[in-house]
């Protein structure tokens, strides 16, 4: 049996990629393996959202030249969104590089990398012609990481064009997937044990097949019995409808969370950037949203240094953070990428200063993430618990010890248990909170351990 090797990077999107690229390659009859030294096929899975992104995997595959150097027969390819744009120039770049293939292409993954064996030369498939990489795959369960948490897409692809975002040029145009095929996979992975599905689309929240929005899918996917949790993401705000905050709030298994980046405060910036909406019609939204669904948790992302920010659009941005009291955010330095309209503006913003911003953000945020987590404590809610920690009760059983899962909003929770409770929803009692995670007490039957 042939030994593979496959490394993620990246998104939520690229960890749902890898397990479809692997379930197809089990069903070619590949083991996998978890590390590259074991393995006949050394599989990338990458993203380049950001240069730094790029350059690590980068130095990752200049690494593997020893390895091929000893094993010239192993197959080391690199997948993705990397592989998407930079094609030719990853095997100028890589020499020992085998196979660059793009997202749309790997449900003819395993006959590339036969084709590979058999004529020793390296192949490029990053054609986007067909999108074949749509959710056509019948899912094979053995692929999951685990049996309770799992990712179904219902949406891939971007036509917003974002000035900065090179998401559009790897991943193509939108193309959602018909409901039936949603719900029929959902149902499948439920009866096979899941408990919280995560639905994924790079803007998911412009979902529309025949005359369903993503409320519809939401609604339909509730019903499905054994399902215990929904969650969506990333949400932007100017597709973000009245009647899908109203779903989130009367249906009890959607999770209310909703991650919808605002980018920045500044509306020239906005503008720049191609967002489409104004730092007013943002905060507008986010009271719109609370409204509907008061205890709704918001997550936000930000970019720092877009091209032309100065002091003052930066404040704008602090402004906005402050105002819009975000559960947490996730901020970036500006990367400029090449194909995009940003890539085409001088940059004005020396990397000492979005240094600068960067962590002034992330200061601000850390506050108000710690008051929001703080309100938690002496509350119980609900945690799914995702794996166990170290084991530090002495003389423990293996399992035991650090636990830890998520809220329904989607904070971590750290909490101590006699024996493994992973893929289990129990109950927490909070204890203590900081601007990153909550600690908490087990309860049994609703009752404190
Ligand atoms: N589909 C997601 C975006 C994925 S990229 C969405 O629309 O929300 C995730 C985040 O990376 C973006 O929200 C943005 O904040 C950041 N990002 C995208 N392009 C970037 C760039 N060129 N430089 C820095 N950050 C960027
Ligand atoms: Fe990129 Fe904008 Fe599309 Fe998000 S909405 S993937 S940031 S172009
Ligand atoms: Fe990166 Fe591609 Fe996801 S660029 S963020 S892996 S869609």
């Amino acid at each position: 049996m042939p030994k593979v090797y496959l490394r993620t990077f990246g998104c939520q999107m690229n960890k749902l990629d890898s397990e479809l690229v692997l379930g197809e390659l089990l069903r070619a009859g590949y083991q996998p393996v978890d590390n590259e030294f074991e393995a006949d096929v050394i599989l990338f899975n990458t993203c380049s959202v950001r240069e730094h992104a790029e350059e690590r995997v980068y130095s990752h595959l200049g690494a593997l030249k020893k390895i091929k150097k000893n094993r010239p027969e192993v197959i080391i390819g690199l997948l993705g969104c990397l592989a998407q744009k930079d094609k030719n120039k990853a095997l100028k770049r890589v020499p020992h590089l085998d196979l660059v293939c793009g997202p749309h292409r790997y449900k003819i993954l395993p006959e590339l990398i036969r084709k590979i064996a058999e004529e020793h030369r390296p192949v490029i498939e990053t054609s986007q012609s067909g999108l074949e990489n749509d959710g056509a795959y019948f899912r094979n369960l053995e692929a999951r990481q685990n049996s309770f948490q799992n990712y179904v897409r219902v949406m891939q692809g971007c036509n917003n064009y974002c000035s900065y975002c090179i998401v559009p040029s790897v991943r193509g145009t939108v193309r959602s997937r018909p409901l039936p095929d949603i719900a029929a996979e959902t149902k499948m992975l439920v009866d096979n044990g899941c408990l919280e599905i995560t639905l994924l689309g790079q803007n998911i929240t412009a979902y529309r097949s025949e005359k369903n929005t993503l409320a519809d899918v939401l609604k339909e996917l509730s019903k499905i019995n054994g399902l215990a949790r929904l969650r969506f993401i990333t949400s932007h705000p100017a597709y973000v409808t009245q009647e899908l905050l109203e779903t989130i709030r009367d249906n009890d298994k959607i999770c209310p969370y909703l991650h919808m980046p605002a980018q920045s405060g500044s509306n020239r910036i906005l503008k720049a950037m191609k967002r489409g909406y104004t730092a007013e019609i943002y905060l507008d939204l986010i009271r719109q949203a609370r409204e509907i669904v008061p205890d709704l948790g918001i997550a936000s992302d930000f970019i720092v240094g877009f091209p032309g920010e100065t002091e003052s659009d930066f404040e704008a941005t602090v402004n906005l953070i402050r105002e819009a009291d975000f559960q947490n955010c996730f901020i970036f330095k500006y990367s400029p990428r090449p194909g995009t309209k940003a890539a085409e503006l001088a940059e004005t913003v020396p990397e000492a200063i979005k240094k600068e911003r960067n962590n002034l953000l992330l200061k601000i945020q850390s506050e108000i993430s710690a008051r929001h987590n703080q309100k938690l404590v002496g509350k119980t809610d609900d945690v799914l618990v995702e794996g166990g920690g170290k084991n530090n009760h002495p003389g423990g059983r293996a399992g035991s010890g650090k636990q830890t899962g998520r809220t329904v909003h989607n904070q971590i929770v750290f909490f101590e248990s006699p024996n493994d409770l992973t893929g289990q929803l129990v109950k927490v009692r909070i204890t203590s909170a900081t601007s990153l995670s909550l600690q908490g007490r087990l309860m049994a039957n609703g009752r404190e351990n």
